[in-house]
């Protein structure tokens, strides 16, 4: 037993001395060989030697001889990785390797999408406003018509901080606060977060991006409203998209009417599109005529001014234009989704 102890460590010292010369892939398969080989390798011979020692020392030398092959395949293993297989030494520079291109990131999707649309209404002389994502009760329905209690709050699905405070549930709001400051004329549009209480499924989220609209000025009517977002939807999806309005209810608008857009995904044709669900229509959009109520509340006189309003859902819209059925891809950020939009 002690022989074979002796014989052991010999071979461990051995190996140790013949590793730190190993610089290549010729030298690693030399050590390789000396201790692995099937006929004559350090390693096999030592459990050949297995055969004549003693039954009692057996259980002992065997557990000492396979340690040392695993020693051995771990040793071997480390080396690998420090020595190309391609016989050159590990450190060495490949002039020759293309050099990896960097990502340097692109604007989010919904951020193109929401530049382009903007691009077309400040290209009509609209201006850009924004307003708070936490909202008062006033703000949110109160002054947009909406009394207390009134059924038409439960269309908008609430997520409230407190009695008086809650996240606002669309952009409508901030028509108010701007109309409360400047007077018409009133040219804007406003983008921004809004939140909802929703499951997420593949066309809904409880937070998601809206862009709305509002005109005041004196002689506006629904020619203005129709004229201009007819104008807008062709800027955005081309010359020949068919557009329908159809007659809809608001409470700060009246009347009102919801904008659908032909299915650019499957054209009408399609009874299981995922898109339009077999109707050949896409609703984008709610619109109408500013309330007179509404302007009140503002203190501007709905006897001189009037003017519209709408509301765009941007995710929704987006998907659509980018044929994407899931809204879920747009605030996953995982980069497969992302590289395909922007510059790459
Ligand atoms: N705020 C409405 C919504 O979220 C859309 C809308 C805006 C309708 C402006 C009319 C005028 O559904």
């Amino acid at each position: 037993m002690a022989d074979l102890k002796d014989r052991v460590e010999g071979l461990r010292k051995a190996f140790e001395a013949e590793a730190l010369k190993v610089g290549d892939a010729k030298s690693l398969e030399g050590l390789r060989t000396a201790f692995l080989s099937r006929k004559k390798g350090h390693v096999t011979l030592l459990f050949e030697g297995l055969k004549s020692v003693p039954a009692e020392d057996k259980r002992e030398a065997g557990r000492l001889v396979n340690a040392f092959k695993t020693f051995v395949q771990d040793g071997l293993q480390t080396l690998e990785g420090k020595v190309r297989t391609d016989g050159r030494p590990a450190q060495a520079l490949d002039l020759t390797l293309p050099g990896r291109k960097r990502y340097v990131g692109a604007p989010h999707p919904l951020v193109l999408f929401q530049q382009e649309i903007e691009n077309v209404f400040l290209g009509m002389g609209f201006t850009i406003e924004e307003g708070p994502e936490i909202e008062t009760d006033y703000y949110n329905f109160e002054a947009l018509n909406f009394p207390p209690h009134h059924p038409a709050r439960d269309s908008w699905d609430t997520l409230y901080i407190t009695d008086d405070l809650l996240l606002r549930t669309h952009t409508s709001p901030v028509q108010i606060r701007v109309m409360e400051k400047k007077k018409p004329p009133i040219r804007i549009i406003i983008p921004g977060r809004v939140f909802r209480r929703e499951t997420p499924d593949p066309t809904h989220l409880p937070m998601f991006m809206q862009i709305e609209g509002l005109v005041v000025d004196e002689g506006i009517t629904f020619a203005h409203l129709k004229g201009t977002l007819e104008y807008f939807i062709r800027a955005l999806f081309g010359e020949k998209i068919k557009v329908r309005f159809r007659p809809s209810f608001f409470p700060f608008t009246e009347p009102s009417a919801e904008v659908d857009i032909e299915c650019i995904v499957c054209g009408g044709q399609d009874k299981s599109c995922r898109v339009c669900g077999g109707t050949g229509w896409k609703e984008i959009l709610g619109s109408g005529m500013v309330d007179p109520q509404v302007l009140k509340n503002v203190n501007i006189d709905p006897e001189k001014y009037s003017g519209w309003a709408f509301g765009l859902g941007i995710d929704r819209t987006a998907m659509f234009a980018f044929g994407i059925t899931e809204m879920r891809h747009f605030y996953e950020n995982d980069l497969r989704f992302l590289r395909q939009f922007g510059t790459k």
